[in-house]
């Protein structure tokens, strides 16, 4: 049966705000002083691990991408005349397609590859030779892959930069951008003097999930503002942790806790970070979707939720209309942080600054 259109199926508010804090952006980018420096070292580099990113260079990204998100329209060339090879051999919607809207908003044009079976590694072809090619045919690649050598092989035989969107259970680093981009806009007084430390709760396990691996590492570089970590798994710390994955945060000053109570930790998190899949080799692994969190769950009035999506039962939709809702803020903020990284990495940061 074909459904028919109502008035009300055919109409839709173009100004209802799809998420929370858009003024803040803007409190973020007064926040920080510009450093063109720190922009600068992203040229002629790769990005392939959260651990690349130190303070310093994670806010003079985000302010960047700040001014992208007050000023949408306004930087619409300076990709000009550049080419991405867009590589993604993993489902994404959010991830793929944020970084080819950042891209193309930005001016430039794309080659998109969404199945490796199209290409010659279908006949066997090795990385390094595909790589040579890529040299040749494109500016910036961006390559999510479930096998997580891929994105270092590839980078040895580059010479353009290459981002891992995405390496199996390894790494995403331009996500764990995005959500510390989130937090600050939520809290820019995080970065200014005598701030209030703030508790976050991470739903996941931090062995087996990139998005986790990645934010935690971003997170330590924040430990002076983070009261606490805590992760929240049914798993016992051994297989929580990969080995020296915990060791490493501590070291870098971060306060970490593990525990299986969440609703019991809930009234005490600022941020609840919440995921429950993984994406292994070629299929879905659930991990710890007895976490559940619904607009009856013990959260703390004003606290936020983030959730690199897709989702799944552990993140209800009545939580969408909500002022905890700041995963769809989380989503769309991303493409910023992508048209910043991308803007950098590809030599084109004079074109943006604001003093040159
Ligand atoms: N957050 C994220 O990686 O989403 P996608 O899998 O849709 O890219």
């Amino acid at each position: 049966m074909v459904n028919s259109a109502t008035e009300d199926s055919v109409t839709f508010e173009p100004d209802l705000p799809d998420v929370y804090g858009d003024a803040q952006p803007k409190e973020l980018l007064r926040t920080i002083i510009e450093d063109h420096e720190q922009l600068r070292t992203l040229a002629n580099r790769h990005v392939i691990e959260s651990g690349q990113f130190d303070r310093a260079l994670m806010l003079q990204l985000f302010r960047l991408a700040a001014k992208y998100e007050c000023n949408p329209e306004r930087f619409n060339s300076p990709l000009a005349g550049k080419l991405l090879i867009s590589a993604f051999y993993e489902p994404s919607t959010r991830t793929r397609l944020s970084f080819e809207s950042a891209w193309h908003r930005l001016g430039g044009d794309i080659m998109s590859i969404a199945d490796r079976s199209s290409t010659g590694i279908a006949k066997g072809e090795s990385y390094a030779d595909v790589a040579e090619m890529f040299n040749n045919y494109g500016d910036c690649v961006v390559l999510r892959d479930s096998d997580p050598d891929a994105v270092f092989e590839m980078a040895r035989h580059l010479r353009i930069p290459i981002i891992n969107a995405g390496n199996g259970i390894m790494e995403h680093p331009t996500q764990a951008l995005a959500d510390v981009y989130t937090m600050l806009k939520w809290r820019p007084e995080l970065l200014k003097e005598d701030p209030e430390p703030i508790r976050i709760g991470v739903v996941g396990v931090p062995k087996r999930m990139r998005t986790v691996r990645s934010l935690l590492t971003l997170l330590s570089r924040f430990s002076d503002v983070i009261k606490e970590v805590v992760v929240i798994s049914d798993r016992p710390a051994d297989t929580a942790f990969a080995d020296g994955q915990l060791e490493a945060l501590e070291e870098d000053g971060l306060n970490v806790r593990l525990t299986n109570d969440l609703d019991g930790e809930l009234p005490e998190l600022d941020v609840v970070y919440i995921n429950a899949i993984a994406w292994v080799k070629n299929a879905r692994e659930v991990m710890g979707n007895a976490f559940r969190l619904n607009d009856k769950s013990p959260l703390k009035e004003d606290a936020i939720i983030l959730h690199p999506l897709a989702r799944g039962p552990e993140l209800d939709v009545s939580l969408d209309a909500t002022p905890h809702n700041w995963y769809f803020a989380q989503a769309r903020g991303a493409v910023f942080v992508r048209k910043a990284l991308l803007t950098c990495m590809t030599r084109r940061t004079e074109r943006v600054m604001d003093v040159v």
